[in-house]
């Protein structure tokens, strides 16, 4: 593996990312699974403590495209400045749709496409996860972009069991996404696989097999021997972090293997919590994540440290504020990020949908435990990116006490008061059983603090905010293994 490099999260719009941060033909694969204007909006269900999905689900991002300023500007750019292919099919595409919320989604896939094709090596190869929403439409975009001659395969990926109120439409139970995988030129890296012979398995003729087993077909999860290879995450999958769109590991694991080698560079534009970059961590490949939201950067922070701990390769995260006054910008630019960026500064989860309204003078949660009698206790956190008073203090004293909560957090990005100060250290300590020492039962905390490595205390003998990504080991490098 190339040694100065390092593995890259990024926070951004990819757009941006892509055109400021990659270079051309630097990538060997890349994986996309965007939003695929379903208008669904996806959320992320925390667990509550009894083990039930939290009512509070907050919006990790909105599968909603609209043609507004953004799309018309990006149509101009692919029409004026992209490949011709591309310009004379988005503006035959707009002749068909007319400037609608679909029209927007391909032209801003379409200016994202353009850039991947720009990164990818001469013998990488892209899937582009999708679903028959718009999957017939991205199909001629990713013809335009990549040369109809370089499609290879549509892969066919039956999701998983479909129970509940799926079942009851008056049609076909709908159970598929489409995956259209091209490559950039003939040339591509491609390692065949096999699901083993079930059981029992014969040739026509009756005789026993002596190959490696059944080459896969582009129809994945559909076929009993497929079983075996189950590409699904069923609902109490340890590996669910409750990030409603994520993928099995399963699924990218075969496309990974499939189409790059050890040391190879894996791109995810559309990171989500970190599918892509979990498997590629564990095969052995580098890596690049982007996403645009700091709830999706913060959950994959979390997953790859308890996936892979001390096995975990160093990794750069780009786009977080470093220093005060990138903090800053980011609070002018979008509270709501500031504050998901902040809550993860502390290690703690936001509370509830922003957008949707009153939060009742909370935040976001920490969940620990000081004892083994099992209970969980919890610190109340605020965020404050504007004007700091010392009737916030107040105020967080009295959710406090609403709430039961033992420890009150209060972030600021501004310097608090010296009354602040005084109120806070009037609150006196929350004592915890034990020989764990006392904490202040309320305190603030500034950024310019956390930035240096300020730590918020609270007693814990374990960590139990977040869902947690189960342990896995890597995979041992193909250098190590030994062939049957
Ligand atoms: C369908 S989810 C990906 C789920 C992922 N495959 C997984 O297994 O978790 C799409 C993700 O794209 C992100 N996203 C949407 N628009 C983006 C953009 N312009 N740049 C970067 N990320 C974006 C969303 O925040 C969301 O996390």
């Amino acid at each position: 593996m190339n040694a100065d490099w390092q593995n890259k999260l990024y926070f951004g719009d990819n757009l941006d990312i892509l055109r400021e941060y990659v270079a051309d033909e630097s990538v060997d694969l890349i994986y996309l699974d965007p939003p695929f204007n379903s208008k669904a909006t996806y959320n992320v269900l925390f667990e509550e403590k009894n083990g039930t999905d939290s009512p509070a689900q907050i919006t990790a991002f909105e599968d909603f495209w609209r043609w507004d300023m953004a799309a018309a500007r990006a149509f101009h750019q692919v029409v004026t400045e992209g490949p011709k292919d591309v310009a004379d099919l988005l503006q035959a595409l707009r002749g068909f749709l007319g400037q609608n919320d679909m029209m927007a989604y391909l032209t801003m896939m379409a200016i994202r496409l353009i850039e991947l094709h720009r990164v990818l090596k001469p013998t990488g190869s892209v899937y582009l996860h999708c679903d028959p929403t718009a999957s017939h439409y991205l199909k001629l975009v990713m013809d335009a972009v990549f040369g109809a001659e370089y499609f290879q395969r549509e892969v066919i990926w039956r999701i998983g069991w479909v129970s509940g109120y799926k079942t009851q439409a008056k049609n076909w139970i709908r159970n598929h996404d489409t995956l259209l995988f091209y490559t950039k030129s003939h040339e591509f890296t491609f390692n065949k696989e096999y699901i083993p012979y079930p059981p029992g398995y014969t040739r026509r003729d009756g005789s026993k097999p002596t190959g490696k087993g059944i080459p896969i077909e582009d129809t994945w999860n559909c076929h009993p021997g497929d079983e075996l290879n189950s590409i699904m995450i069923m609902s109490f999958s340890k590996e669910k972090l409750g990030y409603d769109t994520q993928k099995p590991e399963a699924l990218l694991e075969r496309i990974i293997k499939a189409s790059s080698n050890e040391g190879d560079l894996v791109l995810d534009p559309f990171c989500g919590c970190g599918t892509t970059i979990a498997v590629a961590e564990r095969l052995h490949r580098r890596w690049i994540g982007i996403d645009i939201t700091h709830l999706a950067i913060t959950l994959m922070k979390n997953r790859l440290r308890d996936t892979f701990g001390a096995e975990l390769s160093p990794y750069e995260v780009i786009g977080e504020p470093q220093d005060l006054p990138s903090a800053r910008a980011l609070a002018q630019e979008n509270r709501f990020q500031f504050e998901y960026w902040a809550l993860g500064l502390v290690d703690a989860r936001p509370a509830g949908d922003k957008k949707k309204g009153a939060d009742k003078g909370i935040d976001g949660y920490i969940y620990f435990r000081d004892d083994d009698s099992g209970e969980y206790k919890s610190v109340i956190v605020q965020v404050k990116s504007g004007h700091v008073s010392v009737s916030h203090i107040r105020d967080l004293k009295g959710v406090l006490d609403r709430e039961e909560a033992q420890i009150g957090a209060y972030i600021t990005l501004e310097e608090p008061t010296r009354p602040m100060k005084e109120e806070a250290a009037a609150a006196d300590f929350y004592d915890p059983p034990g020989l764990l020492p006392a904490v202040p039962r309320l305190q603030i905390l500034t950024i310019e603090e956390l930035l240096a490595g300020k730590k918020l205390e609270y007693p814990h003998i374990d960590d139990v905010t977040f869902k947690k990504a189960p342990r896995r080991n890597k995979e041992k490098p193909s250098s190590q293994q030994t062939t049957a």
